[in-house]
């Protein structure tokens, strides 16, 4: 298998991409060509191998204020809201997981903060991480955000998690 990343193509076909996530299959299909080509709100990178789309992350540039943040963190940075680039959705196709197509696209994720960082400000990745998903991240050296207050629900709540720039590998 040869993987490589690159940005989503108008043309690259959406339908037949199948995560173990119906929502994030939708998503897939219907809402980031739309979002990346004509509102401009969130860029999606696919992992491919050949025309087949393995895997999928949309980022959008976020922010997120200090107080969210671990106590040494926060003692460092200001307190107006900070520059951070949000990982929004991350899929890989039930083909192909376990064989490192989503660590690739962590990865890619990563350089664009760093880009990002260069370029105008960034403090770090976040993601709003789906309970199940979550020791993935941790693995790769996310840790938690302190969680907004909210609404209590009956389904599992996502988990706000945080890479810091300084940790992000380049
Ligand atoms: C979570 C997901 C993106 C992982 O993709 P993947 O390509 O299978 O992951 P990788 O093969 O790159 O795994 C990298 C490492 O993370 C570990 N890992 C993978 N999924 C994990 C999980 N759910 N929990 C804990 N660890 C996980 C792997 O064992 C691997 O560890 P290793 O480096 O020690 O071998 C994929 O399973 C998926 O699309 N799930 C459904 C949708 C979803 O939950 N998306 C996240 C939304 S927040």
């Amino acid at each position: 298998m040869t993987v490589a990343v690159r940005r989503l193509r108008p043309d690259d076909g959406r339908t037949d991409f199948r995560s173990g996530n119906i929502d994030l299959n939708r998503f897939f299909a219907r809402y980031a060509g739309q979002n990346q080509f004509r509102h401009h709100i969130g860029t999606t990178y696919v992992a491919v191998d050949g025309s087949a789309i393995l895997g999928f992350a949309t980022v959008a540039a976020s922010e997120l204020t200090c107080t969210m943040l671990a106590p040494a963190a926060r003692k460092r940075l200001p307190a107006y809201p900070l520059p951070v680039l949000r990982l929004a959705r991350l899929a890989v196709d039930q083909r192909a997981t376990g064989q490192g197509v989503g660590q690739l696209l962590l990865r890619t994720v990563f350089a664009l903060a760093h880009k990002m960082a260069d370029e105008m400000g960034c403090v770090g990745v976040v993601v709003d991480a789906k309970p199940e998903a979550a020791g993935f991240y941790r693995k790769l050296g996310f840790i938690e955000l302190e969680a907004r207050a909210g609404a209590l629900g009956d389904r599992p709540q996502p988990q706000p998690l945080f890479i810091e720039l300084g940790a992000v590998p380049k």
